[in-house]
């Protein structure tokens, strides 16, 4: 969560770190503000709000300056306000800080230096930092960060000001992801390469237990327990292009409709028709680890978490091992029961989320075997995974995810073909799906072609309703509960998502002639029974939003509406049936009027637990 940023070089501090923040916003966006050094002090703004506010705030006031940091806040200790906005300062304002994280013992830091007469102005964990930094320097800076990270708990990823070293930023990391752009005669410092690479395609990133002291043509690192090492220069080659909104009124909807292609770049160069098998380099030397597991275990939070139950009913069906799917915040504080044939995938999009990144630690620490499946090139988990496959759905900006999904779920599609060959299924049955992959993206693009219209419509009917209920049933259970999860985000509308034959076991009682129930219904091999279930809404009144496949007048009779997908063999149907669920959402949500990419609440990247 939160979005830093810190600039030293030889352009405008405030131009870069302005814009860097409208950047990192999907981050969070309840407050911002900027510290810059100036000739005799450091410049502090802070405003409630979002960072065009700040901008419009320092328009007429703000001092030239080549060294600053900035940061946009999604609130953990403290409500989000001018005072807990960051940055924070210590007592004398020489020393400014942005934060990324949580620190855990604030609580007895604070008592610490309170005790020494540092005064306290926020709510926030994150004031101790600069506090602490006041405490212990002593004429070198980064001597006094290093100890005083040596007394935080938790994570963080700080960038750090001093009027005493005007010239420079530091930055440290610990659990929270932190990357150095190296630009001619500057350096960017930021939470991810969104703010970095309209500047730099050259970049560092730092590791957890690291601190940069960074000047406007050098970095110098110092590693915990190591000493200074060698700074790393990678090369990027994420365009800015692929993260500006291209024409479309919200990233969501511009993402939305990227799926078809991304599709085709998350199968490209894996697909190998006359083996009927997939190939994933990424994962080479785990396959026969994978293939001889005695259990897999897919690890997850949010909508990834509903990605990873869509791989587990597909390994299990087309490959045999058993899966189980698990919350990463459980996962984390539980004692599962794992072996040396304990396989564990980790599925994030961003690859930083706190709780999904802490499972991982938590099964390598078994010494389990831990695989990713991400979308973020060089995020933590994907380095820190064993080995992994990215999804190649390029940067996702809006909160609520949507291609990301897609492509996880094909790359499940890959992984379960892969294994499956490898344990049960015949060249053909590989070929079979192989080329059902293959149609996929293009019957998406059909899809979008004659959809919006309809479910335009429909949303326009269903705006003002407060309450929805989706049901499916298979591999269509988990896309119910993405459907209900996407409305729930971006329109405020309360939406539960339920497996359709539980629903006579208590959601039932809530349907009547108000309630509006999106039903999966597409012909698979358990076609006949959500038939049953859906005229057991319609004996209560309740209005049926059908999912169906193409052709299937007789349903049309029974539902107010029905949406129409093409036929695919059972295990890809999510991929289509959850795009009219992803537009009926953002046209919910387009229609009252909300803020789609930035939803009240929502972070898209929750590096806190
Ligand atoms: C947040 C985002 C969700 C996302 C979840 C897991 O809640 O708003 O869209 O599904 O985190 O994120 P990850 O990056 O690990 O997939």
């Amino acid at each position: 969560m939160c979005g830093i940023i810190g600039y030293v070089g030889k352009n405008d501090a405030t131009n870069v770190l302005i814009k860097g923040l409208h950047r990192l916003e999907y981050r969070g966006y309840d407050s911002a503000g900027i510290a810059l050094i100036t000739q005799n002090d450091i410049f502090l703004r802070k405003v409630a709000g979002r960072v065009n506010e700040l901008a419009q705030t320092i328009e007429v006031s703000v001092p030239q300056s080549n060294v600053g940091i900035a940061h946009t806040r999604w609130a953990t200790h403290g409500v989000p306000n001018d005072v807990n906005a960051h940055p924070h300062t210590d007592c004398k304002n020489r020393f400014a800080v942005v934060h990324n994280g949580i620190i855990e013992n604030y609580r007895t830091l604070k008592k610490f230096l309170e005790e020494k007469n540092h005064k306290f102005i926020s709510d926030t964990d994150s004031e101790v930092i600069p506090h602490l930094i006041e405490e212990f320097y002593n004429g070198d800076m980064m001597a006094a960060v290093k100890k005083s990270c040596s007394y935080l708990e938790g994570t963080y990823g700080l960038v750090i000001i001093s009027l005493d070293c005007p010239d420079r930023i530091i930055v440290a990391r610990m659990g929270s992801p932190l990357v150095i752009g190296k630009g001619k005669d500057e350096y960017i410092a930021a939470s991810d390469l969104a703010a970095i690479i309209s500047h730099t395609d050259q970049v560092i990133y730092l590791k957890d237990g690291e601190i940069a002291e960074v000047e406007k043509d050098h970095v110098k690192i110092d590693r915990r327990d190591v000493g200074l090492i060698t700074p790393e220069i990678e090369h990027v080659t994420l365009t800015l292009e692929q993260i500006e909104r291209g024409g479309y009124d919200h990233f969501m909807l511009k993402e939305i409709c990227e799926q078809p292609v991304i599709l085709r770049d998350t199968i490209r160069g894996r697909l190998n028709y006359d083996d009927g098998i997939a190939r994933l380099n990424g994962i080479a030397d785990y396959t026969e680890r994978l293939r001889d597991a005695d259990r897999i275990i897919i690890v997850a939070c949010g909508t990834s978490w509903h990605a990873a139950l869509i791989g587990e009913y597909m390994i299990e069906s087309l490959a045999g091992i058993p899966v189980e799917v698990e919350y990463g915040s459980e996962f984390r504080y539980r004692k599962p029961v794992l072996n040396k044939r304990t396989v564990c995938i980790v599925v994030s999009q961003s690859g930083e989320t706190a709780d999904t990144l802490a499972a991982l630690r938590e099964a390598k620490r078994h010494g389990v075997s831990v695989l990713g499946i991400c979308n973020v090139v060089g995020s933590t988990i994907a380095r820190e995974t064993d080995a992994g496959i990215y999804i190649h759905a390029g940067p996702e900006i809006g909160v609520a995810s949507t291609k990301a999904f897609l492509a996880q779920i094909m790359t499940f599609a890959l992984l379960s073909l892969l294994l499956g060959r490898l344990r049960r299924l015949s060249i053909d049955e590989g070929r079979i799906i192989i080329e059902a992959i293959k149609r996929i993206p293009d019957e998406l693009s059909d899809l979008l072609e004659c959809l919006p219209q309809q479910i335009k419509e429909i949303a326009m009917t269903f705006k003002d309703h407060k309450n929805f209920l989706y049901l499916g049933r298979g591999y269509n259970f988990p896309v119910a509960l993405e459907g209900a999860l996407k409305l729930k985000e971006i329109s405020y509308i309360h939406a539960e998502g339920y497996p359709a034959a539980e629903m006579k076991h208590g959601p039932i009682a809530l349907i009547d002639k108000d309630m509006p129930v999106v039903v999966i219904a597409i012909k698979d091999a358990i076609y006949d029974k959500v038939l049953s279930n859906i005229e057991e809404i319609r004996a209560r009144y309740g209005i049926v939003i059908a999912v169906c496949s193409e052709g299937d007048t007789d349903l049309k009779k029974y539902v107010d509406h029905a949406i129409c997908v093409p036929y695919t063999i059972d295990p890809l149907y999510p991929l289509l049936t959850v795009l009219p669920l992803q537009l009926l959402a953002y046209y919910i949500a387009d229609f009252k009027g909300l803020d789609v990419d930035k939803p009240r609440n929502l972070a898209k990247s929750v590096t806190v637990e």
